[in-house]
């Protein structure tokens, strides 16, 4: 990746457009993450890897105190357009510690679909626990290890760095790991497990646009 370019750069408005009604974004990963995060009236939100800013739209209109974080400069340009100069949106890598935070300074920390972009996801991990209070919680949704084997091929226990071409021309370069891996993960980085939603039926709205994959 040349310096200064991150992998979604130059897809932002691609993204931004299909992830706003797409089946998998807004029928799906979003319904079923703003129903883990429950009421955020108030509450100081990270959205890590915020992308164009669709969550972080939805948070401010629930009424949270939400800044953005996103490792693609088209992706912040495109957030800043979206929220207007009063919301914090940083350039920032989550493989970098978040030097420009203090400690405790959230009470959720989101991480959508971004986890498995992650190189050393323990110390990412720990590093917002850090400025989380010690109450608050990290809401993360990333994709499921058997979608990744079934696409990625191997074998389910493969822990190591995929690669997929997407059709908008975007090399979608990932971590995969099982199910267990992930869950170390977070135990190593000192986070408890409160809720795994890894089976969540999509809302009804999301079958009608795309039908079921079934299996013979
Ligand atoms: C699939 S998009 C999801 C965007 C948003 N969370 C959403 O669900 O609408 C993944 C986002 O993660 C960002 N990202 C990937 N690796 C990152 C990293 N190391 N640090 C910060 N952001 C990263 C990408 O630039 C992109 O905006």
């Amino acid at each position: 990746m040349p310096r200064g370019e991150a992998p979604y750069d130059g897809f932002a408005d691609t993204f931004a457009r299909e992830a706003a009604d797409s089946p998998y974004n807004a029928h799906y990963d979003r319904p079923t993450v703003l129903e883990l995060l429950g009421d955020v009236q108030g509450k100081r939100i990270l959205d890590a890897g915020c992308g164009p800013g669709l969550y972080l739209a939805e948070l401010t209109a629930r009424g949270a105190n939400v800044a953005g974080i996103d490792q693609s400069a088209d992706m912040v340009r495109h957030t800043r357009t979206r929220l207007g100069p009063h919301v914090e949106v940083r350039q920032h890598d989550l493989n970098e510690p978040l030097a420009w935070a203090a400690d405790s300074r959230f009470d959720i920390v989101l991480l959508a679909l971004v986890l498995h972009y992650v190189e050393d996801r323990v110390r990412t991990l720990a590093e917002l626990s850090r400025v989380l209070h010690p109450a608050g919680r990290i809401i993360v949704s990333t994709s499921h290890p058997t979608a990744d084997w079934l696409t990625n091929g191997g074998s389910y226990f493969d822990a190591r760095r995929a690669e997929e071409a997407w059709s908008n021309g975007m090399t979608h370069r990932y971590w995969r790991q099982p199910l267990q891996a992930w869950g170390s993960d977070f135990s190593a980085a000192g986070l408890a497990i409160d809720r795994a939603s890894s089976n969540t039926r999509p809302p009804p709205q999301c079958p009608a646009s795309t039908p079921p994959r079934t299996r013979n």
